[in-house]
């Protein structure tokens, strides 16, 4: 780019000086619009429960499920986002609780859609909450099977489609997955569900917080390197995100965010489609133990979420959904 005149006729300062031309000149935004809430769900009854790693964030029984849901309404959230706490019992090497329609995912999916019109609701789709091992698929010789896994997640997308779920999202990274889920659904006349591919999921060490919430840290005992993406690279993202576009996922996100903006903007610079980011557990936790111990100011959340935006995000999936909502106006 050619820079056309020199200072002190340019002073670039003149467009900075008050809060009213900052805000004219501003490109990016955040609304609730770009937010989406994730929300666990434990089991029994009369509960929310702290997560210790992540201080904010509460596991809710299902009857207690109200609450949160009430508040991102309140807010205009477009989306929530459901995870499971699944008790250890419940769990083996197949994750056959995924199949089970009275599991908590199936319970809260049909809780929400009863009781509120005008709210998404996304589902994960994965083994992990519900294997003993941890790990996204089946285990055979300490490999993890593609097409075996596919066989199961086809029908947990089903079922969480019967249930009224209105997006499914397959973070698992089994190579093939999106178009045999989008197969299915449209078999079985679901063919307005749509489909959020968790195109680019990196094997992140920032999911850490994450794992404690949904009870598998413990259970995993080895990295998810063999199906998830390493950080060391991004040619290859060129090719999940063209597959899975072909193969009918209606969004791709990118996973976690902030240490990955390069990859959101190569994306949406080469696709044109829909692209969300994860600002994902470790990303949450870290900037809010930053703020308890005075480190960082608390606007580092919205810089967090704009730089996401900026970057090319069309919107976010973030712990701090309703906390940056209700502390917006103080920032400027
Ligand atoms: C599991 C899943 C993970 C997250 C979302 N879905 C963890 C993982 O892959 O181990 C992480 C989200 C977060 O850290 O906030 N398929």
């Amino acid at each position: 780019m050619r820079i056309i005149g020199k200072y002190p006729d340019i002073r670039l300062r003149r467009v900075r000086n008050s809060d009213w031309v900052r805000r004219l000149v501003s490109e990016n935004n955040l609304s609730a619009n770009d937010l989406i809430l994730p929300i666990f769900v434990t089991e029994g009854k009369n509960k929310i429960q702290k997560i210790k790693s992540m201080e904010g964030v509460y596991r809710y029984s299902v009857d207690k499920l109200d609450q949160i849901v009430n508040q991102a309404v309140k807010f205009k959230i477009p989306m929530i986002a459901i995870f499971p706490h699944t008790d250890n019992k419940k769990k083996d090497s197949k994750g056959t609780e995924a199949l089970n329609e009275n599991n908590l995912v199936c319970k809260s999916i049909i809780k929400i859609k009863n009781k509120f019109k005008n709210i998404g609701v996304m589902c994960d789709v994965a083994l992990d909450p519900y294997t003993s091992h941890g790990h996204d698929g089946i285990i055979k010789k300490k490999q993890i099977l593609n097409d075996e896994t596919i066989e199961i997640l086809e029908k947990q997308s089903v079922l969480q489609a019967q249930m009224g779920c209105d997006v499914i999202a397959p973070s698992d990274m089994m190579d093939g997955r999106v178009g045999r889920i989008r197969k299915i659904l449209d078999k079985n006349n679901f063919q307005n569900v749509k489909i959020l591919s968790y195109a680019v999921k990196y094997a992140s060490n920032f999911y850490g917080p994450f794992r404690d919430a949904v009870g598998s840290r413990t259970n995993l005992k080895t990295n998810k390197k063999s199906y998830q993406m390493d950080y060391r690279n991004s040619n290859e993202i060129f090719r999940e995100v063209a597959l899975d576009i072909k193969e009918g996922a209606d969004f791709v996100m990118v996973k976690p965010g902030l240490p990955y903006l390069d990859i959101i903007s190569k994306i949406k610079d080469s696709f044109k489609i829909p692209v969300f980011s994860y600002q994902v557990s470790g990303e949450y936790s870290l900037i809010k133990t930053g703020i308890k111990n005075k480190l960082i100011n608390d606007e580092a959340i919205l810089e967090s979420l704009i730089s996401l935006k900026r970057s090319g995000s069309s919107a976010i999936v973030t712990y701090f959904a309703l906390d940056v909502l209700k502390k917006i106006k103080n920032f400027s």
